[in-house]
C-alpha cells in the first residue's frame, strides 16, 4: 500500500514486510527509511540535521542544508551532493548541473508498462500500486519519474526512473541509475558475488568500508564476473535472522551496482546501467527510461530474502507455457559429442536417451553452415547437409515414435567473418570505423542495434521453429563486446550503441516466444554468463554454468541461489571424470547436485554401463515424480562449502509434504565427529517416509536432531526424498 500523508510531505510504501518513506524537504526528495514495516504515519522524525558540512557547499538561500549530508532518493551530479550521483546530464552550455526538485506525484493501481525492457508484471488480483513522483530542474527544463511499484504480497519494491527533456535544446544522460538508496548508517556487511567463465556467482561477504564498492560490468553483457544483484545485510544476519537487504537489475548489459560509505558514516547504494562508455541523448520532449531494479527487504535472514526472490520471480517475471512447471528431463549433445556428431550418431543418441526415459534430446553446437569447430559458421543458420543429409526430419521422427521431443542450439547474436553472412554483410557486427575488429571465439558480435539485423535473425530462427519439429532452443552468448560502434547511428549516438543493442535483443526475443509459445527457451552464455532477471522475462531458464562437475557446481548453485530460483538453473549429470576438472564422481553425487534444478544429462548415454544407464532411467523417473518440488518449492540452504567441506540443502513444497534433501562431502576429515543434517521448513508435527530406502522419521526428529549422514568417503553423497504419511 502506497500512502501520501500531504501535511508531512511524505510518502510511505508498505509490503507485506516492509517499509519505505520518503520526504519532500525544501523541494528536495530524501529517503527517510527502508526496513521493517511501520505504522503508518507521520515520520518527520527519522531526520534531524546536524549541519555536518565539513567543506560540503551550502545551498545558497538555504542556511544549514548541506546537500552533500542529506539522504537523496535521485542526487544529481553538479550541485553540493560530492557522492557518486544517480543523474548526471550534460546541458547544451557544457556544463553537467541538475538540480532536482518535486514538482507533483500520482499514486495508481497496477503497474504501468515500461516499453521495450523486460519488468516484473501483474496479474489480475494482485495487490500492486504504483507511485510516480516527478521531479523537475526549473532551469534545465530536465524531468524526472520515478517509479515506485509495490508488490504487497511478494515484498518487493520495483524501481525505475525516465528521463525527459522538456527544454527546447538537446542535452545528454551521461548516468541514469534505476534506483539509489541512502541509508543513514553504513553498519552492513555486503554479500557479492564474484566469478569468470566456468566459475560464476561464487560469493563473498564481508563487511562495508569507506569508499565505493562496486558490482559492474563493462562487457555489454551481465557477465561471469559480477551478476547484477547485491546484498547487504546487518552485520550479526544470517540465513535465519536479520535485516537483509537486496537488489536486483532486470537488466542484461553492462551495468553498476555499488555501496558507497560516505565521510558521515551513511551508505549509498546505487543500481543501474554502468555509466563508463554510457551516453543517450535526449533531443526536446524525448524522454529515457531505465531499466528496472528490483529491491527487496526482510528482517528474517538471508533464505528468506532468496524465497522472497524466488517467489518473485517465478510468478511475476517468468512467463508463458514453463512457468512454474517442471522442465522436460533434457540430454544435450554438447559434452556427449562436441562438434563430432552426424545423423547415425544423434540417431543412436536419441534412441538409447528415449529409451532410458529422457524427454528431450538437445542437438548443440554444430548442426549448422559447415561447422566442424568454433571457427566458422555462425550466421549461417542453414542445416549443414554433410553431417544431417535428412535435415531434422529423420532424428525428428526417430524422437516422436519414442516419445521424445527434439532441441536445438543457435548462437544468433554472433558471426563468424567466415561465413555467408559476414561476406554478405560485413557492416552488420559491431565495429568502429579504421579500427581491427577484435575476435572472440573467433566471433564478432553481431549489431542487434539495427534493426535489419535482428529482422535477419527473427527470419533465420523461424524458418528452423516453423517446421514444428522444434521442443526447445538453446540460446547461446559466446563472447563480449569490445569496439562498440555502430555506423547506423550519428557519432554522438554512439555511447547509445550497447544498450540499443539490448532494446534490439529484448525486441527479438518477445517476437520469438510470442509467435512460438510452446517453445522451452534456455539462455545461456559460455554457461552462466549472462544469468539475469533480464533473459528470464523471455526464457524460463539459464545454464548455469559450463563448468558440470558436481564438487564445483556446490559453490556456484549456492551463489546462484541467494537470488535466482531453481526453476531457473539448469544442472545436467555429466560423464566422470568430468571434462572440465577431471574429477572423479559416482552417479549418485552427480545425480544429487544436479536434482536441485531443471535436470537433464550432458553424457553419451550409448556408452554409459548397463548400471549407469538403470541409474539414468531411476533418476529421469524421480525427476518426473518430484520436479515440480525444485521448481515450486522453498529452497533452503543447510550447509556452506564456502566454511565447510560440505555442502548441503534442502527443497521444501509449498504444503509441506515432500522435502528433499542432498548432502555432499567435498573433504574427508580422519575422526571427524558424527555428522548430522537438521532439515528447515518442514513440517515438524508430521511423520516423514524416504521414498528411496523407506525409513520414516518425525518432523521434529528432522529439525531437532537431523538426519544422520553416514558419509565417510570424499565427493561422495547423500540424498533423501521424504513424502509426509
Ligand atoms: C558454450 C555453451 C556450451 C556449448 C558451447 C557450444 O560454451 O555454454 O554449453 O553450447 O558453447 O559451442
Amino acid at each position: 500500500m502506497i500512502t501520501y500523508n500531504e501535511n508531512a510531505g511524505q510518502f510511505q510504501l508498505d509490503t507485506k514486510s516492509s517499509s519505505y518513506v520518503m520526504q519532500v524537504r525544501e523541494g528536495f526528495l530524501l529517503h527517510l527509511y527502508w526496513g521493517e514495516k511501520l505504522d503508518t504515519g507521520d515520520h518527520s522524525y527519522m531526520r534531524w540535521e546536524q549541519g555536518r558540512a565539513a567543506f560540503s557547499p551550502r545551498l545558497e538561500n538555504c542556511e544549514g542544508f548541506i546537500l552533500d549530508d542529506l539522504p537523496l532518493e535521485y542526487p544529481c551530479f553538479g550541485r553540493g551532493d560530492l557522492r557518486s550521483p544517480a543523474l548526471e546530464v550534460i546541458n547544451p552550455d557544457g556544463s553537467n548541473i541538475c538540480d532536482l526538485r518535486y514538482a507533483s506525484h500520482t499514486i495508481t493501481e497496477g503497474k504501468p508498462v515500461l516499453p521495450g525492457l523486460p519488468a516484473f508484471y501483474t496479474e489480475d488480483g494482485d495487490s500492486v500500486q504504483t507511485l510516480v513522483i516527478t521531479l523537475r530542474d526549473e532551469i534545465s527544463k530536465i524531468e524526472c519519474e520515478l517509479y515506485y511499484t509495490v508488490y504487497d504480497a511478494y515484498g518487493i519494491i520495483a524501481r525505475r526512473a525516465v528521463i525527459r527533456n522538456a527544454g527546447e535544446n538537446t542535452r545528454f544522460i551521461k548516468a541514469a541509475a534505476s534506483a539509489c538508496v541512502d541509508f543513514d548508517n553504513m553498519d552492513f556487511d555486503i554479500i557479492s558475488n564474484y566469478g569468470t567463465h566456468a566459475r560464476e556467482r561464487m560469493t563473498e561477504r564481508f563487511p562495508m568500508n569507506h569508499g565505493k564498492f562496486e558490482l559492474a560490468s563493462r562487457r555489454g553483457a551481465s557477465g561471469h564476473v559480477h551478476n547484477p544483484f547485491m546484498i547487504m545485510t546487518s552485520h550479526n544476519a544470517d540465513e535465519d535472522h536479520g535485516d537483509v537487504y537486496g537488489v536486483l537489475l532486470v537488466y542484461s548489459g553492462s551495468h553498476s551496482i555499488s555501496a558507497e560509505g560516505t565521510q558521515f558514516n551513511a551508505a549509498r547504494m546505487l543500481a543501474g546501467i554502468n555509466p563508463d562508455g554510457f551516453s543517450w541523448k535526449l533531443e526536446s520532449g524525448e524522454e529515457f527510461s531505465t531499466p528496472e531494479a528490483v529491491l527487496c527487504h526482510t528482517n528474517e535472514g538471508i533464505t528468506k530474502l532468496s524465497h522472497m526472490f524466488h517467489a518473485a520471480i517465478n510468478d511475476r517475471l517468468i512467463r508463458g507455457k514453463y512457468k512454474n512447471s517442471r522442465r522436460p528431463v533434457l540430454l544435450n549433445s554438447w559434452e556427449a559429442c562436441y562438434f563430432s556428431f552426424d545423423e547415425s550418431r544423434l540417431l543412436k543418441i536419441g534412441k538409447c536417451a528415449a529409451d532410458l526415459g529422457i524427454e528431450l534430446l538437445v542437438i548443440d553446437d554444430g548442426w549448422f553452415g559447415k561447422r566442424d569447430s568454433d571457427n566458422c559458421s555462425l550466421g549461417d543458420w542453414v542445416i549443414d547437409r554433410r553431417k544431417l543429409p535428412n535435415g531434422l526430419d529423420k532424428i525428428y521422427n526417430l524422437l516422436k515414435e519414442n516419445d521424445c521431443t527434439l532441441g536445438i542450439w543457435f548462437e544468433p547474436e554472433m558471426v563468424s567473418p567466415d561465413s555467408d553472412l559476414y561476406r554478405a554483410h560485413p557492416d552488420w557486427c559491431l565495429h568502429i570505423e579504421n579500427r581491427p575488429r577484435s575476435e572472440g571465439r573467433h566471433q564478432l558480435m553481431l549489431n542487434l542495434s539495427r534493426p535489419e539485423v535482428c529482422d535477419y535473425l527473427y527470419d533465420s530462427i523461424a524458418a528452423v521453429l516453423k517446421t514444428g519439429m522444434i521442443a526447445y532452443v538453446k540460446w547461446d552468448f559466446n563472447r563480449n563486446m569490445a569496439e562498440v560502434g555502430s555506423e547506423a547511428l550519428p557519432y554522438d549516438r554512439q555511447g547509445e550503441v550497447s544498450h540499443r543493442y539490448y532494446i534490439g535483443l529484448y525486441s527479438l526475443l518477445e517476437r520469438l516466444v510470442t509467435d512460438f509459445p510452446d517453445v522451452l527457451f534456455e539462455s545461456c552464455s559460455g554457461g552462466g554468463g549472462r544469468f539475469d532477471a533480464g533473459m528470464l522475462y523471455y526464457m524460463p531458464q539459464t545454464w548455469t554454468s559450463d563448468n558440470s562437475d558436481a564438487i564445483e557446481r556446490l559453490k556456484i548453485q549456492y551463489g546462484t541461489s541467494l537470488v535466482y530460483p531453481m526453476s531457473a538453473m539448469s544442472a545436467h549429470v555429466s560423464a566422470s571424470p568430468n571434462h572440465q576438472t577431471a574429477h572423479v564422481t559416482d552417479f549418485e553425487t552427480r545425480f544429487t547436485v544436479a536434482f536441485t534444478g531443471s535436470f537433464g544429462y550432458e553424457l553419451d548415454p550409448t556408452s554409459l554401463s548397463d548400471e549407469d544407464k538403470e541409474m539414468v532411467v531411476k533418476t529421469s523417473e524421480l525427476y518426473k515424480k518430484y520436479g515440480h518440488v525444485m521448481v515450486t518449492g522453498d529452497y533452503y540452504r543447510l550447509r556452506n562449502n564456502y566454511e565447510e567441506d560440505c555442502a548441503a540443502w534442502c527443497t521444501v513444497s509449498p504444503d509441506k509434504s515432500v522435502c528433499v534433501a542432498g548432502y555432499v562431502n567435498t573433504h574427508v576429515r580422519m575422526y571427524d565427529r558424527n555428522e548430522r543434517l537438521k532439515l528447515k521448513g518442514i513440517d515438524k508435527n508430521a511423520v516423514y517416509r524416504d521414498v528411496l530406502n523407506g525409513n520414516t522419521y518425525s518432523g521434529a526428529q528432522l529439525s531437532g536432531f537431523g538426519l544422520p549422514v553416514h558419509i565417510t568417503l570424499e565427493y561422495r553423497s547423500a540424498m533423501w526424498i521424504l513424502e509426509k504419511i
